[in-house]
């Protein structure tokens, strides 16, 4: 998952920080907060940790983080956002100043750096800081406002903190991801199912779920309504997305019919199960007296095919194919058996690839003959790969 790293300095917009904050997590990004001594006298680190469900960084001395924050917090940020930055923080930065958490990380890191100055007119006149705020531009550290209005000192002028909703604006635009999707509705099904031999076991498989949360994650981000429709699994779901929990693949089905009219895309990303024990026994089953054991199955409901069947030109319909020999043969036939207008197919034998790992070594089979073969890459890549050939079927749906 994307990850930015806020860092909250002294200034009265610090307020303002908390609903970026949100905003942020709203859109599935995993935020981590690093506040200053003097931000901390202006709103407590507690509605940070709340908000963004990390535990707020304060201090160079672990006090209640691990220790070497600056250098693991600078190494995982994608992205890190100054807001509200003080005409301190912008000096320490333009001089390189490294005596506290926030500006020894800002040192430490190689992540895209924007900083949101809010300040009184006469600091943000100053040569001084002009200056500093020159050097950090032509260094490519991005500027975001201040704009003009009534400051907190009762001047009124340059100097208040861009608003949230134009900081998160720019936040996507250094991050390349762009909101096209805004106004969908998508729904992604992830993770395996489990269906019941008896009280105790099930029949499953080894799906993560890692590649239908990432594609949950980033369409987030891009701005869609998503919703998940999720067999168990280990991972936290992202933040903003509407979460349905299901088990076997009867209820996979069950859910993802009731929701799929209002969708414009659906992507089947879940290992759902092709056979299901014909009944579930209600009491263990025991091995004393017995040679073996023989499971009768039945076939479950083939959800991709379903969904195939009743497809609308405007709406898009992409499955997944996990094989293990010939990948690309195997997901032509099953995008013309099940009505997909997609194929993801991937070789799970491929070392450090598919199941459970965070990588995915993918193929893209389009309806009209199209093959795009991918590179190895992190899931999380892979799904914005997968969500922007879905944008370009969606507007090519929409001119048909
Ligand atoms: N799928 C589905 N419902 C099922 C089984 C599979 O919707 N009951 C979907 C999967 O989510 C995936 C696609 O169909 O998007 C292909 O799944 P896969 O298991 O590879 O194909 P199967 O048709 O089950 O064929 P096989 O397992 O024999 O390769």
């Amino acid at each position: 998952m994307n990850c930015i790293v806020l860092g909250v300095t002294g200034g009265i917009a610090a307020y303002k920080a908390v609903d970026l904050a949100r905003q942020l997590v709203l859109r599935g990004f995993e935020v981590k907060t690093i506040m200053t001594e003097h931000a901390t006298r202006l709103i407590g680190p507690a509605t940070f940790r709340a908000i963004t469900g990390n535990p707020v960084a304060r201090s160079m001395f672990a006090d209640e983080g691990e220790p070497m924050q600056h250098i693991s917090l600078a190494r995982e940020a994608d992205l890190i956002i100054v807001a509200p930055a003080t005409a301190n923080i912008i000096a320490k930065m333009a001089n390189g100043l490294a005596d506290d958490l926030l500006s020894t990380m800002l040192l430490a890191t190689r992540a895209p750096i924007m900083v949101a100055p809010a300040m009184n007119l006469e600091m943000w006149r100053h040569a001084a800081t002009r200056a500093n705020l020159e050097v950090l531009r032509t260094r490519g550290v991005r500027i975001v406002g201040p704009e003009s209005g009534f400051l907190a000192c009762g001047e009124e002028g340059e100097g208040r903190m861009t608003e949230p909703d134009l900081i998160l604006e720019a936040a996507l635009d250094i991050l390349g991801i762009t909101a096209s999707m805004e106004g969908r509705t998508v729904l992604v099904t992830a993770g395996g199912t489990r269906e019941p031999i008896d009280p105790v076991r099930y029949i499953g498989n080894r799906s993560s779920g890692k590649m239908g949360y990432a594609l949950a994650a980033a369409a987030r981000r891009m701005g869609a309504r998503v919703i998940l429709v999720s067999g168990p699994t280990y991972l936290q779901a992202p933040q903003g997305v509407e979460v349905i929990a299901v088990e076997t693949a009867e209820e996979m089905w069950r859910e993802v019919m009731a929701r799929e009219e209002d969708c414009d895309v659906v992507i089947m990303a879940a290992a759902v199960a092709d056979f299901s024990p014909q009944a579930r026994k209600s009491e263990k089953i025991k091995k004393d007296g017995r040679e073996g054991l023989t499971l009768e199955c039945r076939p479950t409901r083939d959800i991709l095919r379903d969904l195939g069947q009743k497809n609308r030109p405007e709406r898009v319909l992409v499955g997944f194919a996990a094989e293990t020999g010939k990948p690309v043969e195997n997901a032509v036939h099953k995008l013309h058996a099940k009505g997909a207008d997609m194929i993801v197919a991937n070789d799970v034998s491929t070392l450090g690839s598919g199941f459970d790992s965070d990588f995915n070594k993918a193929t893209m089979v389009y309806g009209d003959g199209r093959v795009i073969d991918l590179d190895l890459m992190p899931k999380i890549e892979l799904a914005a790969r997968i969500w922007d050939a879905v944008i370009a079927l969606l507007e090519a749906g929409e001119t048909r």
